[in-house]
């Protein structure tokens, strides 16, 4: 018997999705999410996932055989897909019957939700529009996550009450869809399930539990920070393009600012072509969030973390979290329906 039967039954579907207790996804964090939080997760009943990130077919084959030594729940692997090996990953996931991917990144390529399919597993997908959600259910899409500018790490232009408010009305009922960005407490979960959601995706929440291994520094970055200070990447002039990304506000993402204007300078002059600028740009913050979770360089580091942090004060661990999570949405679950 479920000590939340409220939050289980808005969850149900979600949860049978996926395999676990509660519908409550860790999105992958690169050099965050791997194996002691992923199996902390899973083990606390949520759904962890593995960022692949840049890690080759043999470290991720790694990742996968010690996490499986420490759950012997189920959990995701979340492959970027412009990765030059996806082909490579995905046998890589099938070898080890990983029964959920997430494709994140960028549109699948052909071929890649089928060869996750081949195998038996479930996809997950991330679209930006309802047109191209619909089209990738279409070509066997399992799910998708809707994941709102508030969001920790990168980010698309829209907040998630409004992506909400647009998709579950339009695809909840036929599809699994599970909501993602800036959801800190289990309040917003509960507002999110009865629109239809269901299940939740957080990262920032869970990036400085205790089970994270992230640096001490990164974790003391997020206590401190209020949800103003995660920002996004402002991009300073129009031919050099940046792809926004939500972190902390540090010297980094200051430089990050003069450098984009001191390459639109150089190319005024003609002391850079355009290809030779846009990849100085690109390369700026090129192992920026390894340098802040593993070396603690909260300084140059890319601290990524959502505008949920300001409700993240103190480390604790994930079962903690994920009980707080659900009692909070048992408790407005249970104070909507006596008012109904
Ligand atoms: C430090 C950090 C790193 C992230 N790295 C990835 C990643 O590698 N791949 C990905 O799909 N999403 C990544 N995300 C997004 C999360 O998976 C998740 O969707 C997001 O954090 C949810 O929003 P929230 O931060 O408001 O909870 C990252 C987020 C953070 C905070």
């Amino acid at each position: 018997m479920t000590a939340y039967p409220k939050t289980a039954a808005l969850m149900a579907r979600g949860a049978e999705f996926l395999g676990s207790e509660h519908a409550i996804l860790c999105g992958a964090m690169s050099w965050v999410s791997e194996r002691n939080l992923v199996s902390a997760i899973s083990n606390a009943g949520g759904f962890g996932v593995i960022a692949c990130g840049a890690m080759t077919p043999a470290l991720l084959d790694a990742e996968i055989t010690a996490t499986r030594t420490l759950t012997d729940k189920p959990f995701g692997v979340n492959l970027i897909t412009m990765h030059p090996m996806l082909f490579d990953l995905i046998a890589v996931t099938a070898k080890h019957k990983v029964s959920h991917v997430v494709l994140a990144g960028g549109i699948p390529p052909k071929g890649s939700i089928e060869a996750i399919k081949a195998y038996g597993a479930k996809v997950l997908v991330f679209a930006p529009t309802i047109a191209l959600a619909k089209k990738l259910f279409r070509s066997g899409a399992d799910a998708l996550v809707i994941e709102g500018s508030e969001a920790g790490g990168h980010i698309g232009p829209v907040s998630t009450g409004v992506l909400a408010q647009e998709f579950l009305p339009a695809l909840a009922e036929e599809h699994i869809v599970f909501v993602a960005g800036g959801i800190g407490r289990g309040e917003a979960m509960a507002g999110y399930l009865e629109m239809g959601a269901a299940g939740v995706q957080l990262g920032t929440r869970f990036a400085a539990a205790s089970e994270s291994i992230a640096h001490a520094n990164f974790k003391k970055a997020f206590f401190r920070a209020n949800a103003r200070d995660a920002i996004a990447s402002v991009q300073v002039d129009p031919r050099l393009p940046v792809i926004p990304v939500r972190a902390l506000k540090n010297k980094g993402t200051e430089e990050f600012t003069a450098k984009q204007i001191e390459v639109a300078r150089a190319l005024d002059a003609g002391d850079l072509d355009m290809g030779a600028a846009q990849l100085e740009i690109e390369h700026f913050w090129a192992g920026a969030l390894r340098r802040a979770v593993v070396d603690g360089d909260v300084e140059r580091g890319s601290i990524m973390a959502g505008q949920s942090v300001g409700l993240v004060t103190e480390e604790l661990p994930v079962a903690t979290i994920i009980a707080n999570l659900l009692s909070e949405c048992e408790v407005a679950r249970a104070k909507r329906l006596e008012l109904a």
